[in-house]
């Protein structure tokens, strides 16, 4: 499989949709229009690994976009607009097909943001950890904040400092 990364296109939303139904229960489920709001605004900072070489089934993907370095959008939201005085990357959603499980795309994903970021000035990337994923972002170099409300039940706001380009 190979694990170059690209951009996220419209055209990605079944595979997106694909993907969220395996990765996650049922109250993280969102909507194709709110996941598409972010390709729309942010599509620098939206990635895909596909799982083949005819590029259309995806082994995974990472939604991020900015947005102000102490809150969380919150989920199934559809932005129509970004803040203008955004002072860090949200990283919003990344979820891994199991089938693809454990062979570095999630990291792979994770790297082209950082890349993207520091190429755009960012020096902060936040998220919302949920479904007990705390200690794979804390892998990955997040450290947690505090709880986030409007996820699931332990969802942590997490953070990452990164040096600049
Ligand atoms: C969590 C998830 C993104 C990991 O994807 P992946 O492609 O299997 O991860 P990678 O292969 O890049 O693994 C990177 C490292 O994280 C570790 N890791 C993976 N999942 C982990 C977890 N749940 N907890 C702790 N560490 C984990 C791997 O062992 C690996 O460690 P290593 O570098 O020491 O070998 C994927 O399992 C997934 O999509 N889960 C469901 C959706 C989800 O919960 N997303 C996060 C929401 S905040």
């Amino acid at each position: 499989m190979p694990i170059s990364t690209r951009t996220l296109s419209p055209a990605d939303a079944p595979e997106l949709d694909r993907i969220q139904a395996l990765a996650y229960g049922d109250r993280l489920q969102e909507p194709a229009d709110a996941l598409l709001s972010k390709i729309a605004l942010a599509p620098e900072f939206c990635f895909a690994i596909p799982a083949d070489d005819n590029n259309e089934r995806l082994a995974g993907y990472l939604l991020a976009h900015p947005w102000l370095a102490d809150q969380s959008p919150g989920l199934a939201r559809v932005l129509t607009e970004l803040p203008e005085n955004a002072d860090a990357l949200h990283l919003h959603d990344l979820a891994v097909d199991p089938a693809c499980s454990g062979r570095g795309v999630a990291s792979s994903l994770i790297a082209a943001l950082v890349h993207a970021a520091t190429t755009h000035g960012f020096e902060l990337i936040t998220l919302v950890a949920v479904q007990d994923a705390a200690p794979f972002w804390q892998k990955q170099g997040f450290r947690p904040l505090r709880p986030a409300e409007g996820y699931d039940e332990d969802a942590v706001f997490m953070e990452r400092r990164l040096e600049s380009a």
